[in-house]
């Protein structure tokens, strides 16, 4: 795979991103090293965690930590090769102190993820969720603490409008803070709320890196309308995947006749489409084996005609942008 420039970052990574969400349970501790090995084998540098993880045992306020347990235990002879990403923000806890965004939070989060981890820096540092309690201007000022102590290479958001981005970067031009270089939103081409914040990440040097490109399983061809969910399946054993109503599943047995027409499975289409996308940089994936990241894999090389990506807008069309623009 092509390594893709992570942002302003000066950081390349693999077009595709190992997503950890489900390790713990139901991906146990040995499957799970062994799947960050493989995608390490099979080209992926980038690999995503968050404080909170913890497999579907997760609940909010749940203490997390598993997966970046799991995660540090399988990269520790091989730090160097991995861009790695983890998150704060989300509460894990039920004090004052165990949610939001308090430089304090933040601080004290960081030094614990390191210490599952079991590195003394991470690359990609996310905030997991905005903090309608605490300005930005604070956020960023424990963002600068933590890259001037070296324990960060770089800071990124996560579920961000592109005007908190906006903010973010005048703060950092006003204060001389690390500016943010990555976007982590929900994005699929069942799911493109956030398409009209592309443009800006482009303008702006901001790497976008969704999360479900395969709509938590829904665009990989293997739900089907009046059937149930099969064994093993997210929809299956969790309540994380609701089924789809019939209006999806139009939308969902159309694109599968465009894949056909591509030569390509549903999952590999999906993830090609989401890579066509203005200032898409990696795809965090949530493979749950390592055939799911090999088909993960496949998708990231594979191309769409012009012809198609137009049917795909009509299918699944990008929501309205009324800005008023003077064509010349
Ligand atoms: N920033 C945030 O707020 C946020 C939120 C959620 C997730 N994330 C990150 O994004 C990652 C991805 O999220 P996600 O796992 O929910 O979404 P996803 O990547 O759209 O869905 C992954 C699931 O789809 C199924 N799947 C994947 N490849 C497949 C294939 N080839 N064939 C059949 N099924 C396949 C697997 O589930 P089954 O096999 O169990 O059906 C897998 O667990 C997470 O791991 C996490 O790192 C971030």
């Amino acid at each position: 795979m092509e390594l893709r420039r992570l942002g302003s970052s000066g950081m390349m990574v693999s077009p595709i991103c190992l997503g950890t969400m489900t390790f713990g349970s139901p991906v146990e501790k040995d499957d799970a090293i062994r799947i960050v090995h493989g995608a390490m084998d099979s080209g992926i540098n980038f690999i995503d965690t968050a404080n909170v993880y913890e497999g579907y045992s997760r609940f909010m306020g749940s203490a997390g930590g598993v997966s970046e347990e799991i995660l540090g235990a399988a990269i520790k002879d091989r730090r160097e090769e991995v861009v790695l990403a983890t998150k704060c923000g989300a509460p894990n806890g039920t004090g004052t102190h165990d949610m939001g965004l308090a430089p304090k939070t933040i601080l004290r989060e960081l030094d614990r993820s390191l210490q599952r981890l079991q590195t003394d820096y991470i690359d990609l540092y996310h905030v997991h969720w905005p903090d309608a309690q605490t300005p930005l201007e604070t956020v960023l000022s424990a963002m600068e603490t933590a890259y001037r102590q070296g324990k960060i290479r770089a800071f990124g958001v996560s579920n961000h409008f592109a005007w908190q981005l906006c903010e973010l970067l005048w703060i950092a031009d006003k204060r001389n803070w690390p500016k943010v270089v990555a976007s982590q939103i929900p994005f699929s081409l069942l799911r493109r709320d956030y398409q009209n914040d592309l443009e800006f990440c482009e303008k702006h040097d901001i790497g976008v890196t969704p999360w479900q490109a395969l709509q938590g399983g829904l665009l990989t061809g293997k739900y089907r309308r009046g059937h149930s969910a099969p064994a093993g399946s997210r929809m299956a054993d969790s309540s994380w995947l609701a089924e789809p109503g019939e209006e999806i599943y139009d939308k969902i047995e159309a694109t599968e006749e465009l894949a056909k027409e591509s030569g390509l499975s549903m999952t590999q289409y999906a993830l090609a489409w989401a890579l066509t996308q203005p200032a898409m940089t990696s795809l965090i994936v949530g493979a749950k084996s390592l055939g799911q990241v090999e088909e993960a894999v496949k998708g990231a090389s594979a191309t769409l005609s012009d012809e198609i990506l137009q049917r795909q807008d009509a299918l699944t069309p990008p929501p309205p942008n009324n800005a008023p623009v003077f064509n010349r």
